[in-house]
């Protein structure tokens, strides 16, 4: 998920890193074109050594792959220093990569620093398509993550989603302003404990230590790409990291947490403890023997700390986007209201049950995702050579899918730069996502498994804040620009409001 970092190269240590790789390749590669021994894909025209890294300085990453794209077409072979890069910015290829190709392209490309808690050689999102995968993707589907799972615990989020109304409310009685990023982060991470861990995060405040980190990972993460990025290049040079001591200072810190949650855990002395499944299964098999596959402490710890980076900032950024969009666009918001109220009312709080009835919701989530995709782009790599469109791929080529292009093709998007929800309503809909025109989740066997709980809290966390709340923001509109240089797809300027109550507590006084 990493790979969906924007980014931007406004960045003097890169300019020096280029001096210095330069230097270094100046006297190898000068003049000395890479071989087409394959029938590659077309290529744009590159520079000798750097290949096509300066058309990636103009703006966020997904931005200049989409203007690459643009320019010259939908498959494409571009190459920084000597890393091949096969980019993909339309759905037809796309679907015809997935179709034909899916076993090949299961895996997330290369690791930056193997010792990080997040993205490293322990963790679940990096490794590669084999036994410890498919043991871990079983333990979080069947247990936290797949439709049982998720009816089952579907009481811990209406709790949560209870919290976070009473909350709201309670800055709106103090009107004080709210940030909607970090609201729904600290919803979604409250979730996710109870969730994995069966445990409440309120005491000791760990919650909100999680969601610290979570949010300084996601500051890190630019730094931990570009350390997948030059990692090979640096070791032929023999440099260490750049950014190491910075990066696992965080990691190391983040580890200590959660070697702290999983003792107490173990030790079951959490008066909240509710009994976490997915935790049992994992404490079990780590030791167990003879189990299927034997995990290591560093194994759960790695899982538990992408899960959180993973999900938070993605269904946080997610609500915020949808949020901005609703705000801006008033006769959104009433028909959003309209809905609510004929299928919910006024008297109780909006639940995740209702969603399926509240088609036009849905369809202004689909259409916030399809606008701004957290992960706007998201990376693979060749296990084995491929044929694509009568082309030749070799196996170690990098495939970035350019998720945020896809779903702005004017080829199959009208108006593609436009909030209109109502493209969603109908049965246009399910076909999109099978040509994997609509893909913010990602697709094939490495696609998100929390999708479904992403909806889920995503629409629950809007639906509250439309059903109970007027929204006052500083200015006529909320500005949209996007942020540079971030994990995920993020607003440069944080939503930031104060709500109103619209409707009377729709909880009982007792609870
Ligand atoms: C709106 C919310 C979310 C969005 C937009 C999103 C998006 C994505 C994307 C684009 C990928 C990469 C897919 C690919 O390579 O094809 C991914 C992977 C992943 N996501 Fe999500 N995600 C969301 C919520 C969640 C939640 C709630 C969880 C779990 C609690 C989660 C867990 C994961 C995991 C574990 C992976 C790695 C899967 C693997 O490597 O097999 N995500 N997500």
């Amino acid at each position: 998920m990493e790979a969906m970092a924007s980014f931007d190269f406004e960045n003097c240590f890169i300019l020096i890193l280029l001096f210095v790789f330069s230097t270094f390749f100046l006297f190898r590669f000068f003049f000395k074109k890479p071989k087409n021994v394959f029938d590659l894909p077309p290529s744009p025209p590159s520079l000798p050594i750097i290949g096509h890294l300066h058309l990636l300085f103009s703006t966020s990453l997904h931005k200049s792959f989409q203007k690459i794209s643009s320019k010259h077409g939908p498959l494409l072979h571009l190459r920084i220093f000597n890393v091949p890069i096969l980019l993909v910015s339309s759905a037809s290829v796309a679907y015809e990569i997935f179709k034909d190709h899916d076993m090949s392209i299961s895996s997330h490309g290369p690791i930056g620093l193997d010792e990080c808690i997040v993205f490293g050689s322990s963790g679940f999102i990096k490794a590669p398509y084999g036994d410890y995968w498919k043991f871990m993707r079983k333990i979080i589907t069947t247990k936290m993550l797949g439709p049982q799972a998720l009816e089952r615990l579907r009481g811990v989020r209406v709790v949560e989603i209870e919290r976070f109304y009473r909350n709201l409310l309670d800055k709106a009685m103090k009107k004080e302003s709210v940030e909607i990023g970090e609201e729904a982060l600290r919803l979604v991470n409250s979730i996710l404990g109870k969730m994995s861990l069966g445990m409440s995060f309120s005491e000791e405040d760990n919650e909100a230590k999680v969601s610290g980190f979570s949010v300084e990972f996601v500051a890190l993460a630019q730094k931990i790409f570009l350390q997948q990025m030059l990692r090979k290049p640096l070791e032929k040079l023999g440099m260490s990291p750049p950014f190491k001591k910075e990066v696992m200072s965080v990691s190391y810190r983040f580890e200590k947490l959660l070697e702290k949650i999983i003792v107490r855990y173990e030790e079951k002395v959490d008066e909240y403890y509710q009994g976490g499944e997915t935790m049992d299964t994992l404490l079990a098999a780590y030791g167990d023997e003879n189990a299927e596959f034997k995990i290591t402490r560093d194994h759960i710890k790695a899982l538990l700390a992408e899960l959180f980076f993973g999900a938070g900032d993605t269904s946080s950024k997610s609500t915020q986007w949808a949020m901005a969009e609703i705000i801006n666009n008033p006769k959104v918001l009433e028909r959003l209201r309209l809905e609510i109220e004929s299928v919910v009312g006024n008297t109780r709080l909006i639940q995740e049950t209702d969603l399926p009835k509240l088609t036009y919701l849905q369809a202004v989530i689909k259409e916030s995702l399809r606008l701004h995709p957290p992960a706007p782009l998201f990376p693979r790599e060749l296990e084995q050579g491929c044929k694509i469109r009568g082309f030749c791929v070799p196996k170690g080529t990098s495939l970035v899918i350019n998720a945020y292009a896809i779903m702005r093709d004017v080829d199959t998007w009208k108006d593609p730069d436009e909030f209109k929800p109502e493209r969603f309503l109908g049965k246009e809909d399910e076909r999109r996502e099978k040509v994997l025109s609509f893909l913010p989740f990602g697709a094939g066997r490495r696609g998100c498994p929390g999708s479904n709980l992403g909806y889920a809290i995503v629409g629950t966390a809007v639906g509250v804040m439309v059903q109970c709340f007027d929204w006052k923001i500083k200015g006529d509109k909320v500005n949209m620009e996007e942020a540079t240089g971030r994990a995920f797809l993020a607003l440069a300027h944080p939503l930031k409001c104060t709500p109103l109550p619209r409707i009377l507590n729709p909880l009982p006084s007792n609870l």
